[in-house]
């Protein structure tokens, strides 16, 4: 297949690149600093931001299917990537092509994604860590999620809680309707195994999916 990666250059992208890679898959990436992207040789790259709407069609052409790892530097700054971008994203690929979109999100990014948790996790996990640490990310996840759910594109949101950088367990509870009880991690490389899967997999077309240990 030809995929397109929004985000490729950062912590889960590069993973997704890899595996794309490893699977036999052309990849156009859009990146912003092509000279960092350890993989610039092995893919086509277009130099350019998220934000940019030629940039995004120049990476769109010719894809069949399109991965976003793509988020803030800081989570304590409004930086609002998701909020600006993926509406671009979704713009084009509705009028061009093509209807298949992954999305990296967060758990954060539904009301109900704490209803499984016991009740003092989700007291603390919502008005501790999403209603002040993660306020803008949570923000950003959830801008994200109207936007896909609002499109008419194949779309799958992929909802992590934290992300580390261990090798993979290769096992994982995933959710349709809720965080599963006490999950609060996962490695980059078990979601991007997983974002990986759903390229074939038509389970979670339309829909949110939680992910976790
Ligand atoms: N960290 C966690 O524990 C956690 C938990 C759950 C969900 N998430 C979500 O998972 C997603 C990815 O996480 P990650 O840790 O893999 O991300 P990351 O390493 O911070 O990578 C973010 C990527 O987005 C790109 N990007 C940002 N703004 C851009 C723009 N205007 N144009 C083009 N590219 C742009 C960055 O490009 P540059 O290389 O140019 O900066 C980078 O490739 C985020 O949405 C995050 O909210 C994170």
């Amino acid at each position: 297949m030809n995929i397109a990666i929004f985000g490729a250059s950062g912590a889960t992208g590069k993973l997704l690149t890899e595996r794309c890679l490893a699977a036999g898959h052309a990849v156009t990436a859009l990146v912003r600093t092509p000279e960092n992207f350890p993989y610039s040789a092995r893919v086509r790259v277009v130099k350019g931001s998220a934000f940019d709407s030629s940039a995004i069609a120049e990476t769109l052409t010719g894809a069949d299917a399109v991965f976003s790892a793509l988020g803030a530097k800081s989570p304590f700054k409004n930086e609002d990537v998701l909020p600006r971008a993926v509406p671009l994203i979704v713009a084009a690929m509705q009028v061009h092509g093509p209807r298949r979109i992954i999305a990296l999100g967060s758990a954060g990014a539904l009301p109900t994604s704490l209803d499984k948790q016991p009740a003092y996790r989700r007291w603390i996990v919502q008005k501790i860590v999403y209603n002040v640490f993660l306020k803008y990310p949570v923000l950003e996840q959830i801008s994200q999620y109207k936007t896909l759910s609002a499109s008419t594109l194949d779309w799958t949101m992929v909802m992590p809680p934290m992300l580390s950088n261990a090798p993979a367990h290769g096992h994982y509870r995933i959710d349709g309707e809720a965080l599963p009880k006490n999950g609060s991690m996962i490695s980059r490389s078990d979601v991007a195994d997983f974002m990986m899967q759903q390229l074939t997999n038509e389970q979670w077309l339309g829909k949110g999916v939680y992910i976790t240990w």
